[in-house]
């Protein structure tokens, strides 16, 4: 039987640490998570990377989260087996891929890292499963986007640590059954509902990421700034926090962005003044919405006198994809209050009318 790893293979990184990331995918293929091969230091990955929490107690914020998988790894590790599947949703920024590493790490295992769009053809998802070493964890982020040989050759595999493999064509096509270290699955998605049942119901754990807290993602701001060597005022961090719309990777981008000004300007304490210039300069308004949330806001208010409009129509109105805007953009609209999905489509609700009445004509 032959079997041919996955293509991406060559492009193996390793990293450091006991439980290391290694990372498989096709940067193109997934602009969201998808990391550089060959991470030179200025790789947005790269600068992604150094700022992630290694251990859960480093990891700021998802307390219910927290505490299932810290149960779960205990339990797992006193009885010396696999941890069971995890798959983990929610909005894109959250810090999925951040808890698969860091699972790995408390578990003493490597963590591949792949995308679905990777695993195209049946020998990626092959070339993967039959390298793993017992206990690895095995990351597929989109992982809604599987193919369908990819997601069957999945089930045997998290269900009985099997490979069922076809071999020959035709007439004198066979099955082959090879078995598989215990290993865990830790499946992300922007999108849990696009998941088919049987994919989903082959996960143990099954945890929602949340937007974050004011608190937690001003304590992530001062973690990264120390981690950055800046001198941040703790209102400073408050500030980035407001407007990081509640997910820690644009509290770190926005952060980037005020250390430019900082250093531009001359000025080494970082004030909240600082980061009101900075990110003022850079649109996002004092409740982290940008341009283009703006953009959405105000078609619907001038184009639909509010709603309620369909997801498509405005998709196209803002040459967007509704998958992506319904993914992406809209969660945090809702979850501050702005927008309301209806059975009769998108409604700007009177805090969205108040905020863009606020902005002015602010683009
Ligand atoms: N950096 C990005 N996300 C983080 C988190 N949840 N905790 C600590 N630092 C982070």
């Amino acid at each position: 039987m032959a079997i041919v790893s996955s293509g991406s293979q060559g492009q193996d990184r390793r990293r450091s640490g006991a439980g290391s990331g290694q990372r498989l995918v096709d940067p193109q293929a997934d602009a969201e998570t998808a990391p550089r091969p060959e991470a030179a230091p200025e790789a947005p990955q790269a600068r992604e990377d150094s700022l992630r929490p290694r251990r859960l107690a480093d990891y700021i914020g998802q307390g219910e989260l927290k505490q299932v998988l810290g149960i779960a790894i205990e339990a797992t590790q006193a009885r010396a087996e696999a941890l069971d599947h995890v798959l983990l949703y929610g909005p894109p920024g959250l810090g999925k891929t951040t808890m698969a590493l860091v699972l790995a790490e408390e578990l003493g295992v490597r963590c591949r890292i792949t995308s679905a769009p990777a695993l195209e053809r049946p020998r990626d998802i092959v070339g993967l499963l039959v390298n793993l070493q017992p206990r690895e964890l095995l990351f597929i982020d989109e992982i809604h986007r599987l193919s369908r040989v990819a997601e069957e050759l999945l089930y045997p595999a998290m269900e009985d640590f099997r490979l069922d493999l076809t071999v020959g064509k035709g007439t004198t096509a066979r099955t082959r059954s090879l078995p598989l270290p215990p290993f865990t699955l830790v499946g992300a998605t922007t999108r849990a509902g696009s998941l088919s049942s049987p994919l989903r119901d082959r996960f143990g754990l099954i945890q929602r990421l949340e937007f974050y807290g004011l608190q937690d993602l001003q304590a992530i701001v001062q973690r990264a700034a120390g981690l950055l060597r800046l001198q941040l005022e703790s209102e400073a961090a408050l500030e980035v926090a407001r407007r990081c719309r509640g997910t820690p990777r644009i509290a770190n981008r926005l952060l980037r962005r005020v250390r430019d000004v900082a250093a531009v300007n001359g000025e080494p304490l970082i004030t909240a003044a600082l980061v009101d210039q900075a990110l003022s300069l850079h649109r996002v308004d004092g409740r982290g919405l940008d341009a283009h949330d703006r953009r959405l806001l105000r078609l619907m208010l001038e184009a639909y006198g509010g709603g309620p409009v369909g997801l498509d129509t405005l998709a196209a109105g803002l040459g967007e994809d509704p998958a992506t805007l319904e993914a992406v953009v809209e969660p945090y609209l809702l979850q501050q209050g702005l927008l309301q999905r209806t059975p009769r489509g998108r409604l700007l609700t009177p805090a969205g009318r108040a905020h863009l009445d606020a902005q002015g004509a602010i683009a």
